[in-house]
């Protein structure tokens, strides 16, 4: 049996919160044209050849039935300046559909909606999947990626807030 441990939720996910991270919107689509778009920021690359990377996904995210049973995942890593984008696919209660009514995409392999805006894709089927405790990892076989030339440095997410990576946290 494991033992209870000495901290708490909170506390578990302030500490993991130290750990600055970059930023994706994950897109996704299934056999039948259903859409999920969520923000994800566990994402990490994990094979080179065969090109593979991987994200978590929380099972009670209303993304987590399109994510399991899609054809095709998109993971674009985002931009300084689409924090707004973050923003709104993080926003619980909008299905995928609705979260993309509100930003500029375009369907790309087997439907799945691609930001054209966004510097850097990564697009492939989805491989395995491990569940977790109350994650999923989700593993992506990449057949795609795309890189768009920028100045505009990489969205990162540290200590609960989206902050430029020269930013100051202020206390
Ligand atoms: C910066 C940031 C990173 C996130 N990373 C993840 C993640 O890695 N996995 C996850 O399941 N949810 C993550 N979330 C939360 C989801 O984006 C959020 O719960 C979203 O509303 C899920 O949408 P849904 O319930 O419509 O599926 C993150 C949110 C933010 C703001």
């Amino acid at each position: 049996m494991m033992a209870e441990p000495l901290f708490d939720t909170t506390e578990f996910r302030q500490v993991c919160g130290h750990f600055p991270t970059g930023v994706t919107a994950v897109t996704a689509v299934t056999a039948d044209g259903t859409v999920a778009a969520l923000t994800v920021n566990s994402f990490t690359s994990v094979s080179l050849r065969p090109a593979k990377v991987l994200f978590c996904v929380t099972s009670h995210s209303s993304s987590f039935p399109v994510l399991t049973t899609s054809d095709r995942i998109a993971i674009h890593i985002l931009s300084q300046n689409q924090e707004d984008v973050a923003r709104r696919f993080a926003t619980s209660g909008l299905s995928g559909a609705e979260k993309l009514d509100g930003v500029s995409w375009v369907p790309g392999p087997d439907g799945v909606p691609l930001l054209p805006g966004t510097p850097a894709i990564l697009a492939g089927r989805r491989d395995e999947l491990i569940t977790s405790g109350d994650h999923v990892i989700i593993l992506l076989d990449v057949d795609h990626v795309h890189l768009k030339p920028t100045t505009v440095p990489a969205l990162s997410f540290y200590r609960g807030r989206f902050v430029a990576p020269s930013d100051a946290i202020a206390e």
